[in-house]
């Protein structure tokens, strides 16, 4: 790991998932190029589930306290607040099922962010939030944070919303250390959880190793 990659990774703010030997096969098997589109899926879709249930993680909660079927009386802990997922179109509605799938008719934001495929300049062209987005937290999709361009638009569109900082949780598959720590400083509150850091870009800020194109191997378009 570069220094870089080991300073994110140390970044309070930065949440790893746990590099089990699992988390490391399916990586291994979306990294491939050699990988066919429907395999590419079916494990993109395997890592964006231990995703979202990692963010739910981070999420308050309070004490509740229930009586089980025995009449005995169990403190528990149930979320505090409400939620919403905010996708950043195309690639990140390859994330919007794996958060249905753990919480039931969830509201999903879009906002549609395309960066130039030359500069890797992003250009924020649409954005349709929940009415009540400011009193909910978000989980910001995305699967790659590349120069950090695009996730940084997109926070913008939802501070502008009124989301406080510290509620938006930005879920992604790979980022490079240096998209990674650019967001983390431009927005003091905000938490990233990534599946793994890489060692950076190349000139077209393309992440390295990375995976290439995620939004064209899962949509079938490249
Ligand atoms: C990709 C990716 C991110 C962005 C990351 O989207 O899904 O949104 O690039 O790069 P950045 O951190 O340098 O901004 P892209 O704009 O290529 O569109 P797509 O979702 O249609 O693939
Ligand atoms: N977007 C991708 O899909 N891959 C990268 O490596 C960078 C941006």
């Amino acid at each position: 790991m570069s220094s870089l990659a080991a300073q994110v990774a140390e970044h309070p703010r930065f949440h790893l998932l746990p590099q089990t030997h699992q988390l490391k096969a399916l990586m291994t098997i979306i990294r491939d190029k050699n990988t066919k589109r429907s395999d590419f899926v079916f494990y993109s879709d395997r890592v964006i589930r231990l995703l979202v249930e990692e963010g739910l993680n981070y999420l308050p909660v309070v004490e509740k306290e229930v009586t089980t079927p025995m009449g005995v009386p169990f403190k528990g802990v149930s979320f505090q607040g409400r939620i919403c997922g905010v996708s950043i179109m195309r690639a990140g509605e390859s994330m919007e099922q794996g958060l249905r799938d753990v919480c039931t008719s969830v509201r999903i934001g879009k906002v549609l962010i395309q960066r130039d495929e030359r500069t890797a300049t992003p250009t924020l062209y649409y954005s349709k939030l929940p009415k009540d987005i400011a009193d909910r937290w978000v989980l910001l999709l995305d699967p790659m944070l590349a120069t950090g361009g695009s996730a940084i638009k997109c926070a913008e569109v939802l501070k502008e919303a009124g989301v406080k900082e510290d509620r938006i949780l930005f879920i992604n598959l790979i980022c490079s250390p240096e998209g990674a720590l650019h967001m983390l400083e431009k927005f003091p509150g905000l938490q990233i959880i990534s599946a793994e850091v890489d060692e950076g870009m190349d000139h077209r800020k393309y992440i390295l190793p990375g995976l290439g194109d995620f939004g064209d191997r899962y949509f079938g378009t490249e």
